[in-house]
């Protein structure tokens, strides 16, 4: 979904805090949810909502996460939060590379992968639809409350947030919290961010605090509600599986929307930029790493598993495959079991029907690979192409070893070591001349008999 509105908002991405409880070297927005970091989601869903500029606010030393802000669009703007003083401190952060920037602003966790364009869409229109709204948060129901904020409402307005250590018995009791996301009106904003202070049990400068000041300028605060697991917060390892689980049912069932059929969608596994065309048919127990694309009318049979390839109309891929990086099919090719590619260009029509290993090749189209079939790519410093062409028949169980090329309609025979270029509808036969010792076997047998009655006596 894609909205342009005539007041631009800026989204700002908070990313700074150090996720100690994922117990892991890498800073905890960077972790994957469905193939991409957390942060990614976040980033990509607030582009698709019309958000522009991003502004990721990180911690020093975070370069791990420049580059991956970089990586998706030329503009995201990179500011640090040199201390991480609160969630309104790291806001303010933001300040400097939006110093250009007039409009409203969203506020977003890198933490938070599962908040859709739609919501923050939804809580955008509330500033734009509304003159005197200066803060539209992000609400939900959780069904342990416990740390978070709570959403203290009276007469449809959102009269203030209270940190859960900050809150009264009977605060507590409320069951409506703070997400963390929320709206705020562009042309107020920063100078309500400024009047946050640390005056709090934790001595941080609270964000939720903006609701108060907003109020007390004369302004309205509103809550929009959302659905628990869309703002789902990822603290944990735990809360991290969570996440994917909840990723992988919403990308299942929004293929299955597009025309795709899923025998037992609960084992397959898809990456957030998983394309795949209607009528495609997927079998059970199949992974999709990124960048993988099908078109329609392609068959991927069981225990399949997919990465950076696109699988052209009508094509049929395993049971038992494994396609990598780079490889290319075209329309109706038949890709069997225990085959594996890598940077492959598979022409129409061809056939790799078993147990094959083909890297670093084109194959030409309706060409047919037997069985055992193994491209020679390494001599364990380089690689090299084999490149085969159009018509090609190669015989079970050959080693083609590269740099080879074979040209168009010619026969390999089953067994061969090929080393050298072949020509085109040419025969190679590299393999030893069969011998064939007649009536030897008699003469063996008659041998072995002798032996085993010497030795019985
Ligand atoms: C915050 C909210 C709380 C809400 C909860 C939802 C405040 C004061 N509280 O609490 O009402 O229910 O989120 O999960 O806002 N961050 C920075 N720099 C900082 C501090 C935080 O970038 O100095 C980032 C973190 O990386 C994280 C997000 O802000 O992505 C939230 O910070 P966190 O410390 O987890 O806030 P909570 O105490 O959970
Ligand atoms: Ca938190």
């Amino acid at each position: 979904m894609t909205r342009t509105t005539a007041i631009p908002t800026a989204a700002i991405i908070l990313a700074a805090g150090k996720g100690t409880r994922m117990k892991s070297e890498l800073p905890k927005v960077m972790h994957q949810v469905g193939g991409f970091p957390m942060v990614v989601h976040a980033m990509s869903q607030a582009l698709a909502a019309g958000c522009s500029p991003l502004c990721l606010v990180i911690a020093q030393g975070m370069h791990q996460v420049v580059s991956v802000g970089r990586g998706l669009v030329e503009d995201v703007l990179i500011a640090t939060q040199t201390e991480q003083l609160g969630t309104g401190h790291a806001v303010l952060a933001a300040r400097e590379s939006l110093a250009d920037f007039e409009g409203n602003l969203l506020v977003l966790y890198g933490d938070t992968p599962l908040v859709t364009a739609e919501t923050m869409a939804k809580l955008n229109e509330v500033i734009l639809s509304d003159p005197r709204c200066a803060v539209a948060v992000l609400g939900f129901t959780p069904t342990n409350p416990v740390e978070y904020g709570r959403l203290v409402v009276s007469s449809g307005e959102l009269e203030r947030i209270v940190e859960a250590r900050d809150a009264t018995a009977e605060e507590k009791n409320i069951t409506l919290c703070n997400s963390g996301v929320l709206a705020l009106r562009g042309h107020v904003a920063w100078e309500f961010l400024n009047r946050i202070e640390n005056n709090n049990s934790k001595g941080e400068y609270y964000l939720t605090d903006i609701v108060g000041i907003a109020r007390a300028a004369g302004y309205t605060a509103r809550v929009v509600e959302a659905d628990a697991e869309e703002v789902l917060g990822v603290n944990s390892r735990g809360e991290l599986a969570q996440a994917e689980a909840i990723f992988q049912r919403r990308t299942r069932a929004a293929h299955m929307a597009n025309g795709v059929t899923l025998i037992d969608p609960e084992t397959v596994y898809f990456s957030a930029d998983t394309t795949l065309e209607p009528d495609v048919l997927i079998e059970p127990n199949v992974f999709f790493g990124t960048g993988v694309a099908v078109a329609t009318g392609a068959h991927i049979k069981a225990f399949s598993h997919l990465e950076g390839c696109v699988v052209g109309a009508g094509s049929s891929v395993g049971p038992f495959a494994r396609l990598r990086p780079g490889t290319n099919l075209g329309e109706k090719v038949k890709i069997g079991n225990f085959v594996e590619l890598k940077k492959a260009e598979i022409e129409d029509g061809v056939k790799i029907s078993h147990l094959s290993y083909i890297g670093d090749a084109t194959i030409g189209m309706d060409a047919n690979i037997g069985a055992g079939t193994i491209t020679c790519n390494y001599d364990g410093y380089n690689k090299y192409r084999t490149t085969i062409g159009k018509d090609v028949f190669v015989g079970s169980n050959t080693a083609l070893v590269a740099p080879l090329t074979i040209g168009a309609g010619a026969i390999i025979a089953a067994g061969s070591v090929v080393t050298e270029d072949v020509a085109p509808d040419a025969l190679a036969l590299a393999r030893t001349r069969q011998q064939q010792k007649e009536d030897w076997a008699i003469g063996f047998r008659e041998r072995a008999e002798e032996i085993k009655a010497t030795k019985k006596k």
